[in-house]
Protein backbone atom coordinates (compact mmCIF):
# COMPACT_ATOMS: atom_id res chain seq x y z
CA UNK A 1 0.00 0.00 0.00
CA UNK A 2 2.90 2.34 1.20
CA UNK A 3 4.48 1.77 -2.24
CA UNK A 4 1.55 2.17 -4.23
CA UNK A 5 0.82 5.68 -2.74
CA UNK A 6 5.08 6.04 -3.40
CA UNK A 7 4.12 5.59 -7.00
CA UNK A 8 1.53 7.99 -7.24
CA UNK A 9 3.63 10.75 -5.34
CA UNK A 10 6.62 9.74 -8.13
CA UNK A 11 4.06 9.93 -10.80
CA UNK A 12 2.37 12.80 -9.47
CA UNK A 13 6.61 14.43 -9.49
CA UNK A 14 7.07 13.33 -12.82
CA UNK A 15 3.81 14.75 -14.12
CA UNK A 16 4.58 18.20 -12.55
CA UNK A 17 8.36 18.21 -14.36
CA UNK A 18 6.60 17.52 -17.12
CA UNK A 19 4.22 20.38 -17.24
CA UNK A 20 7.24 22.58 -16.18
CA UNK A 21 8.58 21.51 -18.96
CA UNK A 22 5.66 22.43 -20.76
CA UNK A 23 5.84 25.24 -20.20
CA UNK A 24 9.05 26.06 -21.92
CA UNK A 25 7.52 24.48 -24.35
CA UNK A 26 4.55 26.64 -24.52
CA UNK A 27 7.24 29.65 -25.06
CA UNK A 28 8.59 28.35 -27.79
CA UNK A 29 5.45 27.69 -29.38
CA UNK A 30 4.63 31.35 -28.82
CA UNK A 31 7.77 32.06 -30.35
CA UNK A 32 6.46 29.97 -33.19
CA UNK A 33 3.45 31.76 -33.42
CA UNK A 34 5.26 35.37 -33.24
CA UNK A 35 6.84 33.97 -36.62
CA UNK A 36 3.71 32.87 -37.69
CA UNK A 37 2.53 36.41 -37.06
CA UNK A 38 4.99 37.88 -39.30
CA UNK A 39 4.71 35.56 -42.03
CA UNK A 40 0.95 36.35 -42.02
CA UNK A 41 1.92 40.19 -41.68
CA UNK A 42 4.67 39.81 -44.47
CA UNK A 43 1.61 38.07 -46.58
CA UNK A 44 -0.62 41.24 -45.90
CA UNK A 45 1.96 43.70 -47.08
CA UNK A 46 2.08 41.86 -50.43
CA UNK A 47 -0.67 43.20 -52.69
CA UNK A 48 -4.22 41.10 -52.23
CA UNK A 49 -5.26 39.42 -54.84
CA UNK A 50 -5.66 41.50 -58.15
CA UNK A 51 -8.98 43.76 -58.29
CA UNK A 52 -11.72 42.65 -61.11
CA UNK A 53 -10.73 44.10 -64.65
CA UNK A 54 -12.02 47.42 -64.69
CA UNK A 55 -12.83 48.13 -68.15
CA UNK A 56 -12.48 51.70 -68.37
CA UNK A 57 -9.08 51.43 -66.67
CA UNK A 58 -7.82 49.16 -69.47
CA UNK A 59 -9.09 51.53 -71.80
CA UNK A 60 -7.02 54.12 -70.19
CA UNK A 61 -4.39 51.78 -70.06
CA UNK A 62 -4.22 50.88 -73.77
CA UNK A 63 -4.41 54.77 -74.76
CA UNK A 64 -0.92 54.72 -72.60
CA UNK A 65 0.14 51.54 -74.55
CA UNK A 66 0.39 54.01 -77.41
CA UNK A 67 1.60 57.31 -76.11
CA UNK A 68 4.36 56.28 -73.68
CA UNK A 69 5.86 54.27 -76.33
CA UNK A 70 5.33 50.82 -75.26
CA UNK A 71 3.69 49.93 -78.82
CA UNK A 72 7.19 50.58 -80.30
CA UNK A 73 8.83 47.64 -78.99
CA UNK A 74 6.26 45.15 -77.35
CA UNK A 75 3.33 44.01 -79.47
CA UNK A 76 0.45 41.79 -77.60
CA UNK A 77 0.09 38.56 -79.84
CA UNK A 78 1.64 39.86 -82.86
CA UNK A 79 4.64 38.14 -82.24
CA UNK A 80 8.44 39.60 -81.21
CA UNK A 81 9.71 43.12 -81.96
CA UNK A 82 12.18 44.69 -80.49
CA UNK A 83 10.80 43.68 -76.86
CA UNK A 84 9.09 40.22 -76.00
CA UNK A 85 5.47 40.06 -77.14
CA UNK A 86 3.21 41.18 -74.29
CA UNK A 87 0.60 38.37 -74.72
CA UNK A 88 0.40 36.10 -71.70
CA UNK A 89 2.96 38.52 -69.65
CA UNK A 90 0.11 38.57 -66.85
CA UNK A 91 0.43 35.34 -66.57
CA UNK A 92 4.01 34.55 -66.60
CA UNK A 93 4.95 36.91 -64.73
CA UNK A 94 3.73 38.52 -61.03
CA UNK A 95 1.86 41.96 -61.35
CA UNK A 96 4.57 43.50 -59.13
CA UNK A 97 7.13 42.27 -61.20
CA UNK A 98 5.46 44.21 -64.46
CA UNK A 99 4.96 47.06 -62.52
CA UNK A 100 8.98 47.55 -61.55
CA UNK A 101 9.31 46.14 -64.83
CA UNK A 102 7.34 49.39 -66.22
CA UNK A 103 8.38 51.71 -63.54
CA UNK A 104 12.46 51.16 -62.74
CA UNK A 105 13.36 48.88 -66.14
CA UNK A 106 17.11 50.27 -65.52
CA UNK A 107 16.87 48.60 -62.05
CA UNK A 108 15.06 45.64 -62.87
CA UNK A 109 17.81 44.92 -65.86
CA UNK A 110 20.61 45.36 -63.14
CA UNK A 111 19.02 43.56 -60.51
CA UNK A 112 16.09 41.03 -61.19
CA UNK A 113 17.05 37.68 -62.52
CA UNK A 114 14.29 37.39 -65.14
CA UNK A 115 15.07 40.78 -66.49
CA UNK A 116 18.44 40.04 -66.72
CA UNK A 117 17.49 36.76 -68.99
CA UNK A 118 15.26 39.07 -71.18
CA UNK A 119 18.56 41.84 -71.87
CA UNK A 120 20.68 38.67 -72.58
CA UNK A 121 17.83 37.28 -75.00
CA UNK A 122 16.65 40.69 -76.60
CA UNK A 123 20.00 42.59 -76.16
CA UNK A 124 18.36 45.65 -76.05
CA UNK A 125 17.84 47.36 -72.89
CA UNK A 126 14.12 48.94 -72.20
CA UNK A 127 14.03 52.37 -71.79
CA UNK A 128 12.66 54.07 -69.00
CA UNK A 129 9.19 55.55 -70.18
CA UNK A 130 8.52 58.02 -67.52
CA UNK A 131 5.51 56.16 -66.24
CA UNK A 132 3.53 57.10 -63.02
CA UNK A 133 2.55 54.79 -60.76
CA UNK A 134 -1.36 55.12 -61.96
CA UNK A 135 -0.05 54.74 -65.29
CA UNK A 136 1.57 51.75 -65.21
CA UNK A 137 -1.60 50.08 -63.08
CA UNK A 138 -3.89 51.04 -65.98
CA UNK A 139 -1.16 49.63 -68.47
CA UNK A 140 -0.92 46.65 -66.61
CA UNK A 141 -5.22 46.36 -66.30
CA UNK A 142 -4.54 46.94 -70.48
CA UNK A 143 -2.19 44.09 -70.74
CA UNK A 144 -4.65 41.77 -67.73
CA UNK A 145 -7.69 42.59 -69.88
CA UNK A 146 -6.09 41.20 -73.32
CA UNK A 147 -4.94 38.10 -71.47
CA UNK A 148 -8.34 37.50 -70.26
CA UNK A 149 -10.26 38.10 -73.72
CA UNK A 150 -7.23 35.63 -75.48
CA UNK A 151 -8.38 33.17 -72.81
CA UNK A 152 -11.78 33.78 -73.34
CA UNK A 153 -10.81 32.99 -77.10
CA UNK A 154 -9.32 29.96 -76.56
CA UNK A 155 -11.65 28.41 -74.90
CA UNK A 156 -14.38 28.86 -77.44
CA UNK A 157 -11.99 27.40 -80.07
CA UNK A 158 -11.86 23.74 -77.97
C1 LIG B 1 12.92 50.65 -76.87
C2 LIG B 1 12.08 49.50 -76.76
C3 LIG B 1 11.12 49.35 -75.60
C4 LIG B 1 10.14 50.22 -75.18
C5 LIG B 1 9.82 51.59 -75.71
C6 LIG B 1 9.44 49.54 -74.12
N1 LIG B 1 9.98 48.30 -73.89
FE1 LIG B 1 9.33 46.91 -72.58
N2 LIG B 1 10.91 45.73 -73.03
C7 LIG B 1 11.84 46.00 -74.01
C8 LIG B 1 12.86 44.98 -73.98
C9 LIG B 1 14.05 44.90 -74.94
C10 LIG B 1 12.52 44.10 -72.94
C11 LIG B 1 13.30 42.86 -72.46
C12 LIG B 1 14.69 43.25 -71.94
C13 LIG B 1 14.64 44.12 -70.73
O1 LIG B 1 14.00 43.76 -69.76
O2 LIG B 1 15.22 45.22 -70.76
C14 LIG B 1 11.26 44.59 -72.38
C15 LIG B 1 10.56 43.96 -71.37
C16 LIG B 1 9.29 44.32 -71.00
C17 LIG B 1 8.42 43.55 -70.15
C18 LIG B 1 8.70 42.14 -69.63
C19 LIG B 1 8.27 41.17 -70.71
C20 LIG B 1 8.33 39.73 -70.32
O3 LIG B 1 8.21 38.89 -71.19
O4 LIG B 1 8.47 39.44 -69.14
C21 LIG B 1 7.28 44.26 -69.98
C22 LIG B 1 6.06 43.86 -69.18
C23 LIG B 1 7.44 45.48 -70.72
N3 LIG B 1 8.65 45.47 -71.33
C24 LIG B 1 6.48 46.47 -70.80
C25 LIG B 1 6.66 47.69 -71.44
C26 LIG B 1 5.73 48.78 -71.36
C27 LIG B 1 4.40 48.74 -70.64
C28 LIG B 1 6.27 49.80 -72.07
C29 LIG B 1 5.70 51.19 -72.26
C30 LIG B 1 5.52 51.97 -71.05
C31 LIG B 1 7.53 49.33 -72.61
N4 LIG B 1 7.73 48.05 -72.19
C32 LIG B 1 8.35 50.07 -73.43
C33 LIG B 1 11.83 47.06 -74.89
C34 LIG B 1 11.02 48.16 -74.78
Amino acid sequence: MKRKISTIILVGFIVMLLSCKGDKEEKSESEVGETKKEVIQAEQLKPQAPPPINEVLAEKGEELFKTKGCIACHTIGKGRITGPDLAGVTKRRKLDWIENQILHPEVMVEKDPIAKELLATYLVKMPNQNVTPEEAQAIIMYLREKDSEAKEESEHKE
